[in-house]
């Protein structure tokens, strides 16, 4: 067949991937060529601004390395990462809800068991913290050994991997045989999302916003559960409403309160120091739920 127009040419598209064996991905390419299609016509588009997007994707994929990943960042600021969140982790009740990877996640960190000190060899110092809390089911039974993966931007609001340093600020910290855990890091800071790329560019040409409020990442994880990527967000912090990458859930702010000097003494950290207690719940695992977002966090995260 030729002589393709704007009428036939989505059909002719379409018909051409009838032989793809692999059903999702069929479903998916379908999808995905029409909805293109009907954007192109629905904006009628005009090859400048055709040229433009190339050279944009283009941009993105040449500024990802083993470091950065531009990709996941544009996903995010397109709400496209909180929409793929949303579809898939409807939050059994009393379960800690999910949020975006981001695209500072890396394999490798340190492990650390119960009071373990995230602060080691930290370039910046920061508001001395005590973090802990519980690790349990939704049915409130305690998930001794369960896995926390935690990071955080440094005081500047800068992540470990955009500098060439070591690892900071990041850590596999361990619960303990009661599903407790703890450790200390620096209190959290708002910082604005990496905008010295295409997409930093592109936010600028928005009125979307391109700071993050505070928060610490975490994914939490143990046999028999399923994961949860989420995030511990400060409360107060002034870009609540308004994060970069629509993240932001009210069960995912926490109060940072000041550790009495008794306190402070016990742990180990200076008077002034704050503490924030937060608990996971995680929600059983479900036959291929984990290994399905396990997947996810493996290929898409940076190395
Ligand atoms: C982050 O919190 O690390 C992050 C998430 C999405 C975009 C940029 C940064
Ligand atoms: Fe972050």
């Amino acid at each position: 067949m030729r002589q393709f127009t704007e009428d036939n040419l989505t059909d002719e598209v379409v018909a051409r991937l009838k032989g793809v064996k692999n059903p999702r991905f069929k479903q998916l390419m379908t999808s995905l060529v029409k909805h293109m299609h009907a954007f192109a016509q629905d904006v009628k588009l005009t090859e400048e601004e055709w040229f433009e997007a190339i050279k944009f994707l283009t941009a993105v994929g040449q500024k990802c390395d083993d470091k950065r990943q531009e990709f996941i960042l544009l996903s995010d600021v397109l709400g496209l990462s909180m929409m793929t969140v949303a579809i898939n982790h409807k939050t059994e009740p009393g379960a800690t809800e999910a949020t975006v990877l981001g695209p500072f996640f890396a394999h490798g960190a340190k492990e650390y068991g119960y009071g373990g000190d995230l602060r080691e060899g930290a370039t910046m110092k920061g508001d001395d913290v005590w973090v802990s809390g519980k690790v349990a089911g939704v049915d409130g039974k305690p998930i001794p050994g369960a896995a926390l993966d935690i990071w955080q931007a440094k005081a500047d609001g800068i992540y470990d991997l955009q500098t060439d340093g070591e690892f900071e600020l990041r850590g596999r910290v361990k619960a303990n045989d009661k599903g407790e855990y703890a450790f200390k890091s620096y209190k959290p800071k708002f910082y604005s999302i990496p905008m010295d790329g295409p997409v930093g560019d592109l936010v600028r040409n928005t009125t979307n916003n391109h700071m993050r409020p505070a928060h610490m990442h975490a994914i939490v994880s143990a046999p028999g559960y399923q994961q949860v990527i989420t995030h511990v967000f400060v409360e107060g912090d002034p870009y609540l409403d308004g994060d970069a990458v629509f993240a932001v859930k009210n069960s995912l702010v926490a109060k940072y309160k000041k550790l009495g000097e008794a306190e402070a003494k016990k742990v180990g950290l200076p008077a002034g120091s704050f503490k924030l207690e937060f608990d996971f719940k995680l929600s059983p695992d479900k036959a291929g739920a984990k290994k399905a977002r396990k997947k996810i966090a493996a290929s898409d995260a940076v190395a």
